[in-house]
């Protein structure tokens, strides 16, 4: 089916529904829509559209639906994959105006949001209540309901709470021809047919607009402990990570930076690490070859109760592997442990335009591949340098790419890592999804039984193939 155009009596049309300052057309407006948070892709919209609740996005879906309209649903455009930007003259719709809270619902733990409430103000709203949200990033200002579901963001909290699909016990969306679907009352056991939040989750606005989602929460775990532990090899600092997962029963987060992803963060701040990876030498400057193979790790334990004793035994439990341990327990001193973690990605961006490799291995093949990924680049592109670090707890490793100069590394980096991820029996997409960044290669993970029945799916709930028409399904 051809796509239609954006014309004058569509853009009267929705400017009758959202009002004038909510449908941007010139170019300054609509370029902050057309270009995401790593600068890599970058396009441009006719058309960027913000309607402020549910009936209003149902009204102009059924706009863009008659006019054959392709639409990029975006949140906090806060996403690492391409997924969220109109990189071939696609309309934006722009959840960002849905961004109410409801009461916290306290006799069920539960909570709904609007689509474009951000995780820290999300955060900030059920705190009071004494719960939390289950998943935290360091995107948490920007980052929205929606696109966290749309994308099944996991983030820190994964090894105790599981990603955004575990969090959802109601959605509320738009389909592509303006049909609300509406699911919001969040019993806990409720069979009663396909579970549209779970589909919903993951789909990276291919299968409807998010307009609301209800959450369930977690109780707070208020008091906090936080290692930050050096290694001198990758494979002690798995090793390290599966001990704490045996013998940390509050073990609330458990990250890593690698070697060279420690050495730009560290520059970054202008701090070196308090502990050292290599020869035991506590303050050392870290190296910025990844290939030397230093790690990092970051345990945090939370529970109502302090958990600093629990850490504190299991850390030395781990006497063998452990070349340098600092503790912290005061929320400041937490934070500049954790400084050398949230600020990873943040200090690459600063030092050029990666490409993003978000992968998970299983905990067998996890050592093998930081230690040898770092050859793989280099093959692919010898001048490409290797970032590694990420969420070590679930096996998910965040392989970031510089060229030189902090030019792009060459495609070919892509493809070799993701290959190797595939031949180690990993996932290509751990967190951050297919977006367009990885679409052509899908298939190292998903058959092509499964891709066709994903394909089936879309055809069902999208037949004009309108929704993020080029994010996801090859
Ligand atoms: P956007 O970027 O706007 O969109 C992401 C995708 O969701 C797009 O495909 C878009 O079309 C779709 N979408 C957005 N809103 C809707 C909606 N209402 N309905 C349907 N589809 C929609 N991610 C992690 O998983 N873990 C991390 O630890 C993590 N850390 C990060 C740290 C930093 C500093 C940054 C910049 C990003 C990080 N991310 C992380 C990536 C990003 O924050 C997540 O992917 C997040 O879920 C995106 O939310 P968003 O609102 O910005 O979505
Ligand atoms: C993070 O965990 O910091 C982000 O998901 C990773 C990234 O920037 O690649
Ligand atoms: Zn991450």
């Amino acid at each position: 089916m051809s796509t239609g155009v954006v014309d004058a009596e569509l853009i009267g049309e929705l400017t009758g529904i959202v009002g004038a300052a909510h449908v941007l057309h010139d170019p300054e407006m609509t370029a902050g829509y057309s270009i995401d948070w790593t600068r890599r892709f970058a396009g441009a919209t006719p058309l960027v559209i913000r309607p402020g609740d549910t009936a209003e996005t149902a009204a102009v879906m059924s706009s863009l639906a008659a006019a054959r309209v392709p639409v990029v649903p975006q949140g906090g455009n806060t996403g690492l994959v391409g997924g969220s930007v109109p990189l071939a003259g696609e309309a934006v719709l722009s959840m960002r105006r849905l961004d109410g809270c409801e009461p916290v619902d306290e006799l069920a733990s539960q909570v709904t949001l609007g689509a474009g409430v951000t995780l820290a103000d999300a955060q900030a709203h059920v705190a009071a209540s004494g719960l939390s949200v289950g998943v935290d990033l360091a995107a948490r200002d920007s980052a929205t309901m929606g696109g966290m579901v749309a994308t099944n963001a996991g983030g820190i909290n994964v090894l105790r709470y599981g990603a955004m699909r575990a969090q959802v016990v109601g959605i509320e969306a738009v389909l592509a021809d303006g049909t609300v679907v509406s699911h919001l009352a969040g019993l806990e056991k409720d069979n009663t047919g396909y579970d549209l939040g779970g589909l919903l989750a993951g789909s990276e606005g291919t299968l409807g607009i998010i307009t609301r989602v209800r959450l369930r929460l977690h109780p707070t775990q208020p008091e906090r402990a936080t290692a930050l532990l050096a290694f001198e090899t990758a494979a002690d600092a798995v090793s390290a990570a599966a001990a704490l997962r045996r013998s940390v029963a509050a073990l609330h987060a458990l990250e890593a930076v690698f070697e060279g992803a420690m050495a730009l963060v560290s520059r970054h701040l202008g701090v070196t690490p308090p502990v050292g990876s290599l020869g035991k030498k506590s303050g050392a400057a870290p190296s910025d070859d990844a290939a030397t193979g230093g790690a990092w790790l970051i345990a945090e334990a939370a529970a109502r109760t302090d958990p600093s004793d629990e850490l504190g035994a299991a850390v030395e439990e781990l006497a063998d592997l452990v070349v340098d341990a600092a503790v912290a327990l005061d929320p400041a001193a937490r934070q500049r442990l954790w400084a050398f973690r949230e600020n990873v990605t943040e200090a690459i961006s600063a030092a050029g335009i990666p490409h993003k490799l978000d992968v998970t291995l299983p905990a067998a093949r996890l050592a093998e591949f930081v230690d040898g990924v770092p050859d793989v680049v280099r093959a692919a592109d010898p001048d490409a340098q290797p970032l590694l670090f990420g969420h070590l707890g679930d096996g998910n490793v965040h392989v970031n790419v510089l060229g030189p100069d902090g030019a792009e590394p060459s495609d070919a980096v892509d493809s070799a890592v993701l290959r190797y991820v595939a031949e180690l029996g990993g996932s290509i997409s751990a967190e951050h999804g297919i977006g367009t960044a990885k679409l052509s290669q899908l298939h190292l993970n998903r058959t092509e039984a499964e891709l066709a029945a994903f394909g089936a799916i879309k055809r069902a709930l999208d037949p004009a193939g309108l929704l993020n028409p080029n994010v996801l399904l090859p």
